[in-house]
């Protein structure tokens, strides 16, 4: 039905459950289809010439400019900021992939995290202003085939949410960046709150982390409701913790739900196809979503 779906990277644990999906989503027209995806290492590349690439949380500490500036400076106290984001990193991402412990065990461990980064990210100081050019001279990278991806949606006036558990104000530089910011995208994520002098101060809101986006999802009735007459989800997500991305759709009749497992990939195989109806394993493309797209709006 879709050739790419063959493709060495694709992995599906029912292709005729996927198929049924696809025919039924078909059937209904584009008109009935809005696409929720999760941001960091979904939209964004995992790693680039064997180099993890990264996320919005990071992105501060891989920016050129801000560690250029702190050496010149030899301002210590930032780069000891900067320093303790990447120890976060490497302390608690392999507990987010860790198959041993249960979601629960996990949970606190999670808002510890994004806690920790937060307050470390406000005592940084950050401005408003730097964030563009912390962007621009980072090594973020969104998937080969994003063009394509944004416009076709944008097109097609196909509703996208990213729901993301990163920063809102970089990811949307991200996407601005790349000149896809186009007016169907709406992003749910966590907002930095800055001081009349543009200096980050807080984070707005109810944290997102990656274990809550079904609280996130269930406090935006609004869009939701908006989109009321597009039953038809397709969910794109990194993390078993997306999956919760689509509890707030109203009358939801068909879900396809694509997940990029990009790391442990024979610890976590299992779950990623109990969970996913498409795996697409090591795959720095959005080659498959846009297949599906294609399909999904090409008027047969
Ligand atoms: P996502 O919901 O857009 O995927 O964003 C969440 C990712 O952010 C999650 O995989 C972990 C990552 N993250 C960092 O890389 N550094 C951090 O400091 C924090 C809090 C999260
Ligand atoms: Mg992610």
């Amino acid at each position: 039905m879709i050739p790419e779906l063959s493709n060495g990277s694709v992995l599906m644990k029912d292709p005729q459950r996927v198929q049924e999906i696809l025919q039924s989503m078909l059937k209904a027209g584009s008109n009935t289809l809005q696409v929720i995806s999760d941001f960091d290492m979904t939209l964004t590349r995992f790693s680039y010439n064997g180099k993890r690439c990264p996320t919005c949380h990071n992105i501060l500490d891989n920016s050129k400019t801000i560690s250029n500036e702190c050496r010149l400076k030899l301002d210590l106290r930032i780069l000891s900021c900067l320093l303790q984001l990447d120890h976060l990193l490497e302390t608690y991402y392999p507990i987010e992939i860790d198959t041993s412990r249960s979601v629960e065990e996990k949970l606190p461990l999670m808002v510890e995290w994004w806690t920790k980064a937060h307050d470390l990210l406000v005592e940084q100081k950050i401005k408003k202003d730097e964030l563009a050019q912390a962007v621009r001279e980072s090594d973020a990278m969104l998937r080969e085939g994003y063009e394509l991806f944004f416009d076709r949606l944008h097109e097609q006036s196909i509703p996208l949410l990213i729901f993301s558990a990163g920063i809102g104000d970089i990811l949307e530089e991200v996407i601005r960046q790349a000149n896809v910011f186009h007016p169907n995208v709406k992003v749910i994520s966590n907002y930095m709150d800055f001081d009349e002098f543009g200096m980050l101060r807080a984070f707005k809101g109810e944290l997102i982390h990656i274990y809550n986006k079904r609280e996130g999802a269930l406090f935006n009735t609004g869009h939701f409701k908006e989109l009321r007459s597009k039953p038809n989800v397709l969910l794109m997500g990194d993390s078993l913790g997306d999956l919760d991305m689509a509890d707030g759709v109203q009358d939801m009749k068909n879900i396809l739900k694509i997940g990029y497992l990009n790391d442990k990939v024979e610890e976590r195989k299992q779950s990623y196809l109990d969970s996913y109806d498409i795996v697409l394993v090591n795959d720095e493309s959005l080659e498959i979503p846009n297949a599906v797209l294609h399909y999904l709006t090409s008027n047969k």
